[in-house]
């Protein structure tokens, strides 16, 4: 394979998505070189760590203000060199100035099928409204929450004896499959943010769409 291109993680938390970036590299064309935290004790941080790569704990409370702590951001991202940096849980507002300087190469998952259900707490809200189908959404970043153009969403229908947990449990495992294959589809080469809209192979596309049946994935 041809030399791995390189990929920067934010996360606030556990990072599961993480381990599994980390977990499907060998079969990929990316490669984790760096992954910063601002909560320092996110025990994604520590996941990082055991697999020997940099981790940087940058406690966004010891900054003034939020575009002074994503200056720095910018600055400790630009250290890796970033090919692509990957939100993976990051539970922070980005500043325009961030999202402006890494415009095209900068994508977050969210655990709903967008646009429905921005922000926080979408398991709970999709249970109490009880809808049939819930899942995630990988896409590009823009400065608005969780409004950037969608690449791939994967999608399960919510059974009757779902609780918050069990929902977020095969929401999680299918976020473990598509982000990997949306930084493998970018840094391959194959996926690209032009004029706002999603190109694979130079064609636009709506998000590829996946469905959860049976506890694996298939393109729907
Ligand atoms: C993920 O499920 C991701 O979709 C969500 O945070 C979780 C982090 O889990 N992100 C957001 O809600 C962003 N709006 P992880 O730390 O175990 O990867």
């Amino acid at each position: 394979m041809s030399e791995k291109k390189r990929v920067v993680v934010l996360l606030s938390g556990n990072g599961t998505n993480l381990q599994a970036l980390l977990d499907q590299e060998h079969k990929y064309s990316y490669q984790v070189v760096g992954v910063i935290s601002n909560i320092p004790d996110a025990y994604g941080l520590e996941r990082a760590r055991q697999h020997k790569v940099a981790a940087l704990g940058l406690d966004h409370k010891a900054f003034s203000s939020r575009t002074a702590f994503d200056l720095r951001l910018i600055q400790e991202v630009n250290r890796f060199d970033p090919d692509l940096v990957v939100l993976a849980g990051y539970m922070r507002i980005l500043s325009p100035e961030f999202v402006d300087r890494f415009a095209g190469k900068l994508i977050n998952i969210h655990p709903s099928l967008l646009p429905d259900y921005k922000g926080l707490g979408t398991y709970k809200r999709v249970l109490a409204d009880k809808k049939p189908l819930h899942g995630c959404t990988v896409h590009f970043v823009t400065p608005e929450l969780d409004s950037g153009a969608h690449v791939i969403q994967a999608s399960l229908e919510v059974k009757a004896t779902d609780n918050e947990e069990s929902l977020m449990q095969r929401v999680q495992t299918m976020e473990h499959q598509i982000y990997p294959l949306a930084a493998h589809l970018f840094t391959s080469g194959r996926l690209q943010l032009k004029e706002d809209k999603v190109l694979l192979d130079n064609h636009p596309i709506n998000p590829l769409g996946y469905q959860l049946k049976e506890n694996a994935l298939e393109l729907a």
